[in-house]
């Protein structure tokens, strides 16, 4: 498994500093300018640990992936390693994945079933639903342990939403519904296409990438700016059926929730008369079971089906069409992304392919290859991604950068800037824009990363 730890800790933030610098943030953002220091800085970095991953709601898996008792796989929160298992009751636990006799990492295997989990060091055995179990010579060395007192410590909230599987370390934290706000009603349309519903094909893949995770995040949430310009070479080598249709210019629009979460919607992305109003071709949309849905999650689903999105501060989805190569019919595939810190200059980007169990399985496979020529680990658009947002990191750390206070620009949409304004007509929840041509996404998504910083 790729290392996901480094040596910055909260511990080592110089208490006030950084508070003070995040207060003085919040005009600015007001005007679409942000500090390229958010983007490179240690400090602001430790503290995003403590109040945006450790306060939240993480994305830590999808229940196919632990379908049986015993079932587990290791995932992070934050730069924290957790064993996600199904325990021996069925019920899924989120256990940080270090033995509280002297901390040592407990599981060693990255995916598995097992009865139990045993520490390497001194034998201390804990069940799969965290509690101590027992010890060497237990009734010889540890005649008055107080066993309900040194369970692995566990996520105190575990909740799943159509198969995603969600943890909160915070035991204050608010229900995952009153989190999501808005952006329930959309999942529900978008991963409640029929009773058997989606299950990923295989384990994700793992990248690292030498970015700030925030920029992961707040592109997919709906930079459709830069689709066109950076990724040309997707029409060009014959694998995106219509750049511009993908990008600001096309017929999409932004949604987005005071909660920070946000998406693009996309209308008409793909030709007549091979797909269906889901976005999806015609066979497929035939194992559907939509009348489980409202009928406005319906009409929504049968008008904007092809979306990315964010949900804060970490998860990404998409659904959208690529072809596994040139020539290619284009594949509807569903991925969700998490961008997991490594520090403020890093971040492994974790995938989900997801496929629809009511599909034949060579939709899947062909819908499996088209995401990974296009998002996988070497995917075109992936790698164009991936190489600009490197740049960001190195502004943010520099030295002339933060003395002479370099801004980064997201005034693209702030009124009167472009052809971009709230659509009043909107019938569904969150906000909607009348198009992709503006930052409203980013800026609430920022909005709410600088209330949970500047919350102590
Ligand atoms: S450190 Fe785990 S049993 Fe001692
Ligand atoms: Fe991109």
């Amino acid at each position: 498994m790729v290392s996901t730890l480094k040596n910055v800790r909260p511990a080592a933030r110089a208490a006030g500093t950084v508070d003070s610098f995040l207060e003085s943030i919040g005009p600015g953002l007001d005007k679409g300018e942000l500090p390229a220091r958010i983007f490179g800085d240690a400090e602001v970095h430790a503290t995003e640990l403590d109040r945006v991953f450790a306060r939240g709601w993480a994305f830590v898996g999808h229940e196919t992936e632990i379908p049986k008792k015993g079932d587990y796989v290791l995932r992070p929160i934050g730069e924290d390693q957790f064993i996600v298992v199904r325990d021996e009751d069925g019920v899924i636990r989120v256990l940080l994945n270090n033995c509280v006799h002297r901390g040592v990492t407990l599981c060693r295997a990255e995916k598995g079933n097992t009865s139990h989990f045993r520490c390497p060091y001194h034998s201390w055995v804990y069940k799969t639903s965290g509690e101590w179990m027992g010890a060497p010579l237990r009734k010889r060395a540890y005649k008055e342990i107080d066993a309900k007192s040194w369970g692995l410590k566990a996520a105190p909230h575990v909740e799943t939403v159509h198969g995603l599987i969600f943890a909160s370390l915070n035991p204050d934290a608010v229900p995952l519904d009153d989190y999501l706000g808005g952006m329930r009603w959309y999942l529900d349309a978008l991963f409640n296409l029929n009773e058997s519903g989606l299950t990923v094909l295989g384990d994700p893949q793992r990248w690292k990438i030498s970015a700030n995770w925030k920029s992961a995040a707040e592109n997919n949430i709906g930079d459709a700016y830069h689709v066109p310009s950076l990724h040309r070479s997707g029409e060009d080598i014959g694998i995106f059926p219509d750049i511009e249709s993908g990008g600001a210019g096309g017929a999409c629009r932004h949604l987005y929730f005071d909660e920070g979460h946000g998406m693009i919607l996309s209308e008409g992305f793909l030709p007549e008369p091979m797909w269906h109003k889901t976005g999806f071709p015609k066979d497929i949309a035939a194992t559907f079971q939509l009348d489980r849905l409202k009928p406005e999650q319906k009409d929504f689903l049968e008008s904007y089906a092809l979306t990315a999105g964010t949900i804060f501060p970490n998860l990404g989805i998409a659904r959208v069409p690529a072809s596994a190569y040139a020539g290619a019919p284009p594949v509807i595939f569903t991925v969700l992304r998490m961008w997991q810190p490594c520090g403020p200059d890093a971040f492994i980007n974790w995938n989900w392919i997801l496929g629809l169990k009511s599909a034949p399985e060579q939709y899947n496979k062909d819908a499996y290859a088209a995401s990974l020529a296009m998002l996988g680990p070497a995917g075109v658009f992936e790698q164009d991604d991936s190489v600009v947002w490197e740049g960001l990191p190195a502004a943010g750390r520099s030295a002339f950068s933060r003395n002479r206070r370099m801004n980064i620009n997201y005034q693209l949409g702030l009124e009167g800037m472009s052809e971009y304004e709230i659509d009043s007509k909107w019938k569904w929840p969150g906000h909607a824009t009348t198009t992709a041509l503006g930052e409203a996404p980013q800026r609430a998504f920022y909005r709410r990363w600088l209330r949970d910083m500047t919350t102590s």
